[in-house]
């Protein structure tokens, strides 16, 4: 059995003080069994692994360069979000997609870098409104998962996140049997690619995940976790998400 794993995507949202929420999250815990990642902006990877050591939650980072140093100023490198406390990764985020052209190749670079200093990577994949209307959302995904997943991957170090680009911070959700049915063909694909072992890849839906619909997302078959944008920032509101993990 894989448990829930609830992940809080801060974007570009956070500085020193916002750390309370965290002190205010891990005041709020109530011996809850699922996983628990934090990706804070870069700035403060290092401050919230401090504020979390010894308990439930876990920290990643929101992006990543395919090498682990050099001249390439502004980026970071997989290395450096371990170095800072980070355990985890997201990976080929629709917003790193669109606002810095990052391909399926990039991703799959930098998957492989993560991988190598020892982070998990949170690999997201989604159609956008076009491709759905288009009636093309399998098509696409089979593609960015073929193209962004490395074909040598560990996959206990692999999380896959389904994040319509449509129903990111707009409120919008698929419904549940649109879903199920992404999350389902996500697994056959991974087991076609892996083998067996990949029903062990735990699939995160993504994209207005609130306290109102995490419960029913999370209770499909093949969803094992949700990747949440907008409702991580307050502790308040990802403690509601968090109660309803199973
Ligand atoms: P949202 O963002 O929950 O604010 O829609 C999700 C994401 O982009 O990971």
């Amino acid at each position: 059995m894989r448990s829930t794993l609830i992940i809080g995507n801060w974007k570009m949202n956070g500085k020193s003080r916002n750390l309370a929420e965290v002190n205010k999250l891990l005041d709020g815990l109530n011996g809850q069994s699922c996983d628990l990642v934090l990706c804070p902006p870069a700035t403060l990877i290092a401050q919230m692994a401090a504020a979390v050591k010894g308990s439930p939650i876990q920290v990643g980072g929101q992006d990543c360069h395919w090498n682990s140093m050099g001249p390439h100023t502004g980026d970071i490198s997989p290395e450096m979000i371990a170095d800072a406390g980070g355990e985890y990764v997201i990976l080929g985020h629709s917003e790193r997609r669109s606002d810095h052209g990052e391909t399926d190749a990039m991703v799959n670079a930098k998957c492989v870098a993560a991988l190598a200093a020892g982070l998990t990577c949170i690999v997201c994949v989604g159609e956008t409104k076009a491709d759905k209307s288009a009636e093309n959302t399998l098509s696409v995904i089979e593609k960015q998962l073929h193209a962004s997943i490395p074909e040598n991957v560990q996959l206990s170090k692999l999380v896959v996140a389904y994040e319509p680009v449509w129903a990111i911070g707009t409120g919008l959700t698929p419904t549940i049997s649109e879903i199920i049915d992404v999350h389902t063909f996500m697994r056959r694909k991974l087991i076609e690619c892996f083998g067996d072992k990949a029903c062990s890849v735990p699939l995160a839906y993504g994209g207005s995940v609130n306290a109102d619909n995490a419960s029913e997302i999370l209770a499909q078959s093949n969803v094992s976790g949700v990747l949440v944008g907008g409702a991580s920032l307050r502790a308040e509101d990802f403690l509601r998400i968090v109660s309803c993990a199973a």
